[in-house]
């Protein structure tokens, strides 16, 4: 056992789940509540758990002491929503987007057909890459998705990608995507089978080989992708094979109504939620007191012991609210409207902030980025941000172990370069990452 006291700390954001937290929107704390922000604070790692937070003066001893200088120090980022596992460029799409022409999600076919052109090894080294720039900007709980392969073979490899990187610790979940898009062989012309029959592909043999890969299930429930029939089907066959139902919604329009289809369904998050009614945020809203529940098998790092105490905690993905998870990055690159996050929070709404990165929509995993945008454009406080982009993040993945530093958290930890964390916005697009640590260890 090692422990290390880290002092020095100007702000130390524990978000601690164990104290009564700040209430969603409208409030005068507005997003976090008295002692979840600690001054002039010293903290304890023993191991890759947070051992003990407190005033530097009452710090107990350690084997090892840092001193911080006077930084603030944060959760690392929880990026609920990612696309990693892809090949290939699309930057001329965005280019002409600049230019005036909308996105599409025709779009994906273009980097289904490099990735599925793409080696094992190459596709590895790329997800790998993408894992290593996140963790550079403070990311330490990292989803990502398949859904650039969309035949049996190509979605249970990046699935099998996946599930390599999160049992050696890599990465921390994992989701199938084979509903991304009809790939163009499903045509139904000339005699080809239609999108019917890659429905059928995506709910029978395709889940069958990539649900012991994964823990969740996601459908871009949108016009030009995948219907709210289609969409439920896959939803219900993904619930049956025992995965946890995440959902693509109201991104380009509210016509599939995929924010109702996600709280009918009981599916942990929607995502995107550009294209909102008064009724999908009070729907969202409303689920705010389902209660989590306890559950999963632990996961973590294959080549070391998980002992008592520090393992991974995962929570039932079945049980909880439907989290709203807002894509700021995305947004802008889109040049989409901005996701009601205020007002989804004001009504009561657990709200997440994730990156999105992907090579379509939001080339960029900077956490950061997406904090200093939801503050400055989709005027949420600097609480309200932080805690979507940390706590949202991990009740959106049914995680009780990340996104706060309570004592028995993992150690996951972001020091920033300033004395304050309102720096992230009021210095936006600055290096403001001086250090980040995961699972006790420093690793940038
Ligand atoms: O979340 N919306 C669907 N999927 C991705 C974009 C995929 C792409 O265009 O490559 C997203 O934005």
């Amino acid at each position: 056992m090692t422990t290390t006291l880290l002092t020095g700390i100007s702000e130390l954001w524990t978000l601690d789940p164990a104290l009564e937290d700040a209430p969603l929107g409208g409030s005068s704390e507005r997003g976090a509540a008295d002692g979840q922000i600690q001054r002039e604070a010293a903290l304890v790692i023993e191991d890759d758990r947070i051992a003990w937070t407190g005033p530097a003066a009452e710090a107990p001893a350690a084997d090892e002491r840092i001193d911080l200088e006077g930084r603030a120090v944060l959760p690392g980022w929880v990026d609920s929503h990612t696309h990693l596992v892809f090949d290939g460029d699309r930057s001329a799409e965005f280019e002409a987007r600049m230019a005036g022409q909308s996105y599409a999600a025709g779009g994906i076919q273009v980097t289904t057909d490099a990735t599925r052109a793409a080696d094992d090894r190459r596709l590895e080294t790329l997800v790998r890459g993408r894992i290593g720039e996140a963790l550079a900007g403070g990311t330490t709980t990292l989803e990502t998705k398949t859904g650039y392969g969309l035949t049996v073979a190509d979605e249970a490899r990046a699935a099998a990608l996946a599930a390599r990187l999160v049992a050696e610790g890599t990465l921390d979940e994992a989701t199938f995507l084979g509903a991304h898009l009809v790939p163009s062989e499903y045509d139904g012309a000339d005699g080809r089978p239609g999108p019917a029959e890659y429905l059928d592909l995506v709910v029978g043999p395709m889940l069958e080989q990539v649900r012991g890969s994964v823990r969740w299930i996601d459908v871009f429930c949108e016009d030009g992708a995948f219907d709210t029939a289609a969409s439920r089907r896959v939803l219900e066959a993904g619930r049956a094979a025992g995965l946890g139902l995440r959902v693509h919604g109201n991104q380009l329009s509210g016509a599939q109504r995929g924010v109702q289809l996600a709280v009918e369904e009981h599916a942990a998050s929607v995502d995107h939620l550009n294209h909102l009614e008064a009724e999908d945020v009070e729907a969202l809203a409303a689920t705010a007191g389902r209660p989590v529940a306890p559950g999963g098998d632990p996961i973590g790092p294959a080549d070391r012991p998980l002992g008592p105490g520090a393992r991974d905690r995962l929570l039932a993905v079945d049980a909880g609210p439907t989290v709203a998870t807002v894509l700021p990055a995305c947004d802008l690159s889109t040049r989409a409207p901005l996701a009601p996050a205020r007002d989804l929070l004001d009504a009561g709404a657990h709200v997440a902030i994730a990156s999105n990165c992907n090579p379509g929509t939001s080339y960029t995993s900077a956490m950061s980025f997406c904090v200093a945008t939801a503050v400055l454009q989709m005027h949420l406080s600097l609480a309200e941000a932080i805690r979507a982009a940390t706590r949202g993040g991990a009740l959106a993945l049914r995680r009780s172990d990340v996104g706060h530093l309570g004592v028995g958290a993992r150690a996951d930890l972001h020091v920033l370069d300033a004395p304050a964390a309102i720096h992230l916005a009021y210095r936006p697009g600055m290096p403001l990452t001086h250090q980040v640590w995961r699972r006790g260890r420093r690793v940038a």
